[in-house]
C-alpha cells in the first residue's frame, strides 16, 4: 500500500512589533529615505509587517510556530522523528536552526536539519519531508520556514527594506495511507543568483562583502511570474488534475500583483487566492505556512480541499507542492 503524507496540523508565529507603512515611513524619514504609503500599497499590497526583537533569532520565532502546530496536530514534541527548518536567517552559521528548535522543544534524537532555498525554502524543505515518509524513513515530521529578513535590510534601501518582514510558519506531516501530498515539483537555476542575494560572508573573523539585500525587482517580477505558471502546472499534471479542481491557491506572499498574474494565468478566481502578504509583507521562506496557518485558523481551508503552494526566490529556486488538506 502507497505511503502518503498528511498535514496533521499547523501552526505560526509572527514578533509583537507591527509596523504599518506609515510607521515604516516615518522611520525611514528620520534617516532621509523618502517613501509612503500609497507607493508601497500601490506597487505591493503591502500595508503592515511585523520585526524580530534583538534578542529574537529565527529558532525563537520557529518554536513558537512548531509548539502552535504540535498543539493543533495534538502530538508532543517526542512523537516527532523529523524537524527540518526552511530559512535563509539563521541564529548562527552553525548549528542549524533546526537543531535548536528540537532542543528548545524539549527533544532529542530524531534527524533535524535547515534547508537553505530561499523563498522556496519551505517548499523545498515540505518536498523533502514528504519523501522522506513515502520512503519509511519518516512517520511525523515538524517542518517549519522561519526569518529574521529584518536582519538583513538596508534600511538606506527603499526599494528593498519596505517589502520584507520577519514570523514563522509551521505544519505537523505524518505518514497515511489516505493522501495528502499528491505532487511535488522543484527546480533551481543558479545563474539568477545576482539578481538576488546578500553577498556577504563570515571570513577570517570579518564580514567579507555587504551583508545586506541586493535585488532587481523588475528581473525578479517577470522571472517568478512565469516559473509560478510553470511549476503550478506541472504538480497538477502529475496529480492528473487541473487548475479547475484547486479549491486555494497559496503563493509565495512577495507582491500582490505577481499573485494575481499568477491566479489569472492558472485560471483561478482572486478570492481563491490566500493573500497575507498585505498585513505580513515578505518573509521569505516563512510566507507560505504563515499564509496556510492563517487560513485553516480562520475556517477558510477546510478538510478535504485541494491546496496549490507554490514559491519562487533566490537561486533562482522555484517550486509547488499540490495537496489534499
Ligand atoms: O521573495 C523574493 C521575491 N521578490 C519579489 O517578488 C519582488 C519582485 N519585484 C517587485 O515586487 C517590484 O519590482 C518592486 C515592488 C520591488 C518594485 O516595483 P516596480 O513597479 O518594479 O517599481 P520600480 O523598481 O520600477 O520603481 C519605480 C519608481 C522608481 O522611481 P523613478 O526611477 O521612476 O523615478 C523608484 O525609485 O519607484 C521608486 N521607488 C520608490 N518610491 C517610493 C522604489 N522604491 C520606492 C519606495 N518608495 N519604497
Amino acid at each position: 500500500m502507497r505511503i502518503f503524507s498528511r498535514i496533521l496540523g499547523t501552526g505560526s508565529y509572527l514578533p509583537e512589533k507591527r509596523l504599518t507603512n506609515a510607521d515604516l515611513a516615518a522611520e525611514l524619514a528620520q534617516q532621509g529615505v523618502e517613501t509612503s504609503d500609497d507607493w508601497i500599497v500601490e506597487r505591493t499590497g503591502i500595508r503592515a509587517r511585523h520585526f524580530a526583537a534583538d534578542a529574537q533569532g529565527s529558532s525563537d520565532l520557529a518554536t513558537e510556530a512548531a509548539r502552535q502546530a504540535l498543539g493543533a496536530a495534538g502530538i508532543s514534541a517526542d512523537d516527532l522523528d523529523l524537524i527540518i527548518v526552511a530559512t535563509s536567517t539563521p541564529d548562527m552559521v552553525f548549528p542549524s536552526v533546526a537543531t535548536m528548535v528540537q532542543h528548545k522543544l524539549g527533544a532529542a534524537g530524531c534527524p533535524a536539519f535547515d534547508v537553505q532555498a530561499v523563498c522556496s525554502g519551505f517548499i523545498y524543505a515540505l518536498t523533502i519531508a514528504d519523501s522522506m515518509i513515502q520512503s519509511g524513513s519518516a512517520k511525523c515530521a515538524l517542518v517549519i520556514g522561519s526569518e529574521v529578513f529584518s536582519r538583513i535590510l538596508d534600511f538606506q534601501d527603499r526599494t528593498t527594506c519596505v517589502l520584507f518582514g520577519d514570523g514563522a510558519g509551521a505544519v505537523i506531516l505524518e505518514a497515511s495511507d489516505q493522501p495528502g501530498i499528491l505532487a511535488t515539483d522543484l527546480h533551481a537555476d543558479g545563474k539568477y543568483k545576482d539578481i538576488l542575494c546578500v553577498p556577504g560572508h563570515v571570513n577570517r573573523g570579518g564580514i567579507l562583502g555587504d551583508p545586506v539585500l541586493k535585488m532587481d525587482g523588475q528581473a525578479v517580477f517577470k522571472l517568478a511570474v512565469g516559473v509560478l505558471e510553470d511549476t503550478a502546472r506541472a504538480s497538477l499534471a502529475k496529480a492528473n488534475l487541473t487548475d479547475a479542481d484547486i479549491d486555494w491557491l497559496i503563493p509565495h506572499q512577495a507582491n500582490i500583483r505577481i499573485m494575481q498574474s499568477t491566479a489569472k494565468k492558472l485560471k483561478v478566481s482572486v478570492d481563491k487566492v490566500v493573500v497575507t502578504v498585505d498585513q505580513h509583507g515578505n518573509t521569505s521562506a516563512a510566507s507560505i505556512p504563515l499564509a496556510l496557518d492563517t487560513a485553516v485558523r480562520d475556517g477558510r481551508i477546510q478538510r478535504g480541499q485541494t491546496l496549490m503552494l507554490e514559491g519562487v526566490g533566490g537561486g533562482f529556486t522555484w517550486g509547488s507542492v499540490l495537496l489534499r488538506y
